[in-house]
């Protein structure tokens, strides 16, 4: 019976009972250390050929790729939400990819019709345009391939004519994802020696070979063209260290910003980072976070509304500037309301 309960005597709290200002709604807010806002989302689409062309992927339900047109007006509903910047990235048609991955600097490709068809309509919408090789090389590397090597100075090569077409197309963050040593200051020399130089770069810094990125792989075609696997270049999961010697060195040769990646599983790399640098820092909530988090709120198991939520303030309260998201306009939409 509750009134048998005894009270147990708590002098040894001093008074301070830390409960107090969790309990009503009110003082919550009040004491709220970190805000999520439409702002701190970027909002990654995949692009496909045509016209009013949308295509499922099967490990990422309510995501599509888009056409161009589609693209549009996805901007469209991004700028209206109050997102500043979407991420684009291609799924290369099959006959445009090749060992050298020269699709990648076509000025006329895929992606450099997206990003100047978004610039025109949406020009107050920022544009992240990925460089790598893996959208556009047959073999689903980030990298060009010489007997199974990936090779380093070779692809930063390409990396830069990749970089100089997106910027003239329009691209206002150049985002290299590819994990080659040197790429950020090259990339920065040939932005500037051609007029580039208010283009900045969103270096993927901190890079890890993650199981994470499957359904991304899905909605660009490089997962069933990938042997192997990127553990030459991205970074083994076991390290934190080495994540601050990654970030160093891309602060040193010009990053504008540095991105962290995979996400949630990744955020004390995120601290590790916010506490080290004076430079925004963001974070990617991958394609794999975005497949369980879905997967598991179908499957009844929680909430999705209220875990998604919870997944983005992470980040924030990780120290995140912001967070790259699949669920960038649903959730800008919900907190906009
Ligand atoms: C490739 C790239 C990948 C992602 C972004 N750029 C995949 C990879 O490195 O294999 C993954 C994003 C995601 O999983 O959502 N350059």
């Amino acid at each position: 019976m509750a009134q048998d309960w005894q009270k147990h005597d708590m002098e040894f709290l001093g008074g301070r009972r830390l409960r107090r200002t969790r309990r009503t709604a009110w003082s919550r807010a009040m004491v709220r250390e970190t805000m999520l806002t439409p702002s701190d989302l970027i909002w990654p689409l995949f692009v496909i050929e045509g016209h009013n062309e949308k295509t499922q992927i099967r490990t990422m339900p309510g995501v599509e790729r888009l056409s161009v047109d589609l693209c549009v007006e996805a901007a469209k509903a991004a700028r209206d939400a109050g997102i500043p910047a979407l991420a684009l990235f291609p799924n290369t048609p099959d006959h445009l990819r090749s060992e050298s991955g020269a699709e990648a600097y076509n000025p006329d490709n895929l992606m450099c019709r997206a990003l100047s068809a978004i610039k025109d309509a949406v020009p107050e919408v920022g544009l992240i345009a990925d460089v790598a090789l893996d959208e556009y090389s047959s073999d689903g590397q980030d990298g060009l391939v010489r007997d199974g090597e990936i090779l380093n100075d070779e692809t930063v090569a390409v990396m830069i004519r990749s970089a100089l077409v997106q910027s003239k197309a329009g691209a206002d963050i150049i985002a290299p994802s590819d994990m080659m040593d040197g790429r950020v200051g090259a990339i920065r020399e040939a932005l500037d020696g051609e007029g580039f130089e208010q283009k900045q770069i969103m270096a993927y810094a901190a890079k890890y070979a993650s199981y994470y990125y499957g359904p991304f792989r899905e909605a660009v075609g490089s997962g069933s063209r990938l042997k192997g696997d990127k553990r030459t270049y991205q970074m083994d999961y076991a390290n934190s260290d080495e994540a601050m010697r990654e970030i160093e060195q891309d602060i040193a040769e010009g990053a504008d910003s540095v991105m962290v990646k995979p996400g949630l599983p990744y955020l004390d790399i995120v601290r590790r980072a916010k506490d080290s640098f004076n430079i925004p820092i963001y974070a990617y909530q991958v394609s794999g976070e975005f497949a369980m988090i879905e997967m598991a709120a179908a499957a009844g198991a929680i909430d999705r509304k209220g875990a998604i939520l919870e997944s983005l303030w992470a980040f924030k309260r990780a120290g995140a500037s912001g967070v790259l998201t699949y669920f960038a306009l649903e959730v800008a939409r919900e907190l906009g309301r």
